[in-house]
């Protein structure tokens, strides 16, 4: 019987620590959506203070915080946005810009490490001459860490270039920082700096931060006030949400120390799964939370089958396509819990490829 569990799939998968349930249970809460939550209200003044944004808004999901974004910058029929084609409001957000928002998308290439080049992003951006015909261009979306790229950090200075561009064309730049402060402590240089040339922010808090619930949007004061109004339209005005935001606030304080050391197990999982002959990891390029490895051509395995054979030790992980699994480490898995893990994995691929060289 299994005893122990190793939950890998996601930093979404943490549970609220003591310290939070005791903040939770003693919040001082009121109804927010009437502007009067003590706590949210302090929470939101201490992260738009750290991001260096005039602003901040509470909101209940990262796909909430995007949505709102895009639609507040692209509040006017026609628009388009430049995002990456491997991006999470892309990819993974029902493409609600469009569906609900009316937006439209216009993708350029990720990069491997998360950028999309320059001057594509460039010759994206519709000529205004083409008003007739063309959607306006009117905003340039960034992820940081680019998820889908394997965790990777956007640099200040590539970000900055971007936030150069969208002003020259009169654009603005939304940064989805679902990881932002995993990309800050990797890279180390402070949030508010690395996100100086944007003109939003949406950060969640139950990533890597390890808070039960929700994500924060940052911006200037007109910003918030429009994005408080879609907030209410799309159902996320929330009553006494000082709950949430308290362990929130726990999760700041208590958490954004710890990233690196997630960072570095990430980096002894990357580098023990070396070790193992049937599956291929670059492990110089894993820079903060996440893992993603293949496996090797002509090998009797597939991620199914392994994520399944390591479910039985009590090990998760994510099977995110034909050929690779994704591990992402949070603060609730100890140096102990990857050794075990890896471990497990070894012994997984024993039981599925039989002595023989056959499948099981
Ligand atoms: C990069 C990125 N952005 C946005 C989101 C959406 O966050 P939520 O799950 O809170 O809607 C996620 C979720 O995994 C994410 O990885």
């Amino acid at each position: 019987m299994v005893t122990r569990t190793v939950d890998l799939r996601s930093d979404t998968v943490t549970k609220p620590t003591e310290a939070m349930r005791a903040a939770m249970a003693c919040a001082d809460v009121d109804d927010d959506v009437l502007g009067a939550d003590p706590t949210a209200q302090r929470f939101e003044e201490e992260i738009a203070r750290i991001m260096g944004k005039e602003v901040a808004l509470f909101v209940p999901s990262g796909t909430m915080g995007n949505l709102i974004s895009v639609l507040v910058h692209c509040d006017v029929r026609g628009s388009e946005v430049i995002l990456g084609d491997n991006s999470h409001i892309h990819i993974y957000e029902n493409g609600g810009i469009s569906t609900i928002g009316g937006v439209h998308p216009k993708t350029v290439k990720n990069n491997p490490d998360g950028t999309m080049d320059i001057d594509q992003i460039e010759a994206a951006i519709r000529n205004p001459d083409g008003a007739l015909y063309y959607p306006t261009t009117r905003l340039i979306c960034l992820e940081n860490t680019h998820a889908n790229c394997g965790g990777k950090c956007i640099s200040v200075d590539y970000t900055d270039k971007v936030g150069e561009l969208a002003r020259k064309h009169d654009l603005k730049l939304h940064i989805d920082g679902a990881r932002i402060f995993n990309a800050s402590v990797a890279l180390g240089v402070p949030v508010h700096r690395l996100v100086q040339a944007a003109d939003s922010v949406s950060v969640c808090l139950s990533k890597g931060l390890g808070a039960p619930v929700g994500s924060v949007i940052v911006g200037n004061k007109d910003f918030i006030t429009k994005a408080k109004r879609l907030r209410k339209t799309l159902g996320g005005g929330m009553r006494q949400v000082g709950i949430l935001c308290a362990a929130a606030f726990v999760a700041l304080q208590d958490n954004v120390a710890k990233l690196a050391d997630d960072h570095k197990k990430a980096k002894i999982f990357a580098d023990g799964l070396k070790e193992v002959k049937q599956l291929s990891v670059d492990a110089s390029s894993v820079e903060t939370n996440m893992v993603f490895f293949d496996i090797n051509e002509g090998s009797l395995l597939s991620p199914g089958s392994l994520c399944q054979a390591l479910e039985k030790f009590g090990v998760l992980a994510m099977p995110v396509s034909s050929t690779s699994v994704r591990v992402v480490i949070h603060h609730q898995i100890s140096e102990s819990d990857i050794y075990y893990a890896l471990t497990c994995i070894k012994q997984a691929v024993q039981e599925i490829i039989l002595p023989n060289g056959t499948a099981k």
